[in-house]
């Protein structure tokens, strides 16, 4: 069994957390991962009402009395706005969800810090994904309970500082006292070995759930994820100031396309709108969306249950760590 503050902190299983997916974290998805011993995740900008976001945590809770996240992304957006936000942080306080994963802005900014201190009276967790030291350091001064540190290997949207989860880990470890979660690269046994030995309390991964019996995703996406290789994604939206990682597709080659003719917000938007997106994951088909998935598609080989999942990389992890502590001489 590995025991970590993350494993301690939530009173989990193992110390792995699944991510914010727009349009996948669902009810079933998220439920599923926290009855197999990890942390769901609901991400709130799946519901556009109050009423639909309340009730999509209390579904989970009608599956589940394990803890969950809930995925809060403050990144311009026309159809999730500063009135959602206040609304997701209102709700997750009422509802007293055990923790918070902030991505994008900090949740002390946006919404200032009287709505964030009421947070933490509520008892919630609130952790923030960060690509860099210097924002690891803010979330540290202002009162968050952790930091997952998101290498630019990762899916969705990664920070324009392009650096590696190998080099980020151990660099926001040594730069602050509260527990650092990696993320970015991770879907095995091996990589949360990997993360644990470079001072990380537990990981975060989101494009290994994707393949999983549990996720709503069509079967065609999952399938194709196990064909992808590590060199198949790449990043987009660079140019107008969005960054994201995608799998390499028709669309993204337009999308590109349209980036380098220097193409601006209205040409790509509607190749990357959220819709289309949707209609994707729906319909299993590959070619006509930004599917943001992260390099560590190449370590997805098949299409489990999260249960099976999570039990496996918890034993590959710890026969790794062994075999690694016998180098020792
Ligand atoms: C399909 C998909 C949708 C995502 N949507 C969001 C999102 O809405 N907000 C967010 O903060 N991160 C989002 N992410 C990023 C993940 O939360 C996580 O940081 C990242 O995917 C980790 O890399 P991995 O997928 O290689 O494990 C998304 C990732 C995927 C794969």
């Amino acid at each position: 069994m590995i025991k970590t503050a993350i494993t301690d902190m939530f009173g989990i299983e193992y110390p792995i957390i699944c991510g914010a997916m727009m349009w996948l974290c669902t009810p079933r998805l998220c439920a599923a991962i926290s009855n197999a011993g990890g942390m769901g995740n609901i991400t709130a900008g799946n519901y556009e009402t109050e009423e639909e976001f309340r009730g999509a945590i209390r579904e989970v809770r009608k599956l589940t009395d394990k803890p969950f996240m809930v995925g809060i992304t403050i990144l311009p957006s026309v159809r999730i706005t500063s009135e959602h936000h206040a609304m997701y942080a209102k709700v997750c306080a009422e509802e007293r969800v055990a923790g918070i994963e902030v991505s994008g802005s900090p949740l002390d900014k946006a919404l200032g810090k009287k709505a964030f201190e009421s947070l933490k009276k509520a008892g919630i967790k609130i952790f923030h994904k960060v690509g860099s030291v210097r924002h690891a350091v803010h979330a540290q001064k202002a009162g968050y309970d952790g930091v997952y540190a998101a290498g630019f290997e990762e899916g969705g949207h990664p920070l324009g500082d392009d650096v590696t989860t190998m080099v980020l880990t151990p660099r926001i470890v040594d730069s602050v006292k509260i527990p650092v979660v990696t993320v970015g690269g991770i879907a095995d046994g091996r990589s949360l070995a990997a993360a644990l030995a470079l001072g990380a309390q537990g990981v975060m991964m989101a494009s290994r759930f994707i393949a999983t019996s549990d996720c709503d995703a069509h079967e065609n996406i999952k399938q194709e994820l196990v064909r992808r290789q590590e060199n198949e994604t790449t990043l987009i939206c660079k140019s107008i100031g969005l960054q994201g990682r995608a799998l390499k597709n028709k669309i993204i080659c337009e999308v590109l396309t349209a980036e380098e003719k220097g193409l601006g917000l209205e040409a790509i938007i509607p190749l990357i709108a959220g819709q289309r997106i949707k209609k994707a994951w729906e319909k299993g088909d590959v070619e006509d969306a930004p599917l943001m998935v992260g390099q560590s598609i190449g370590h997805i080989h098949d299409v489990i249950s999260c249960k099976e999942l999570l039990k496996r990389m918890q034993d590959d992890a710890v026969a790794q760590l062994r075999k690694a502590s016998d180098l020792i001489r």
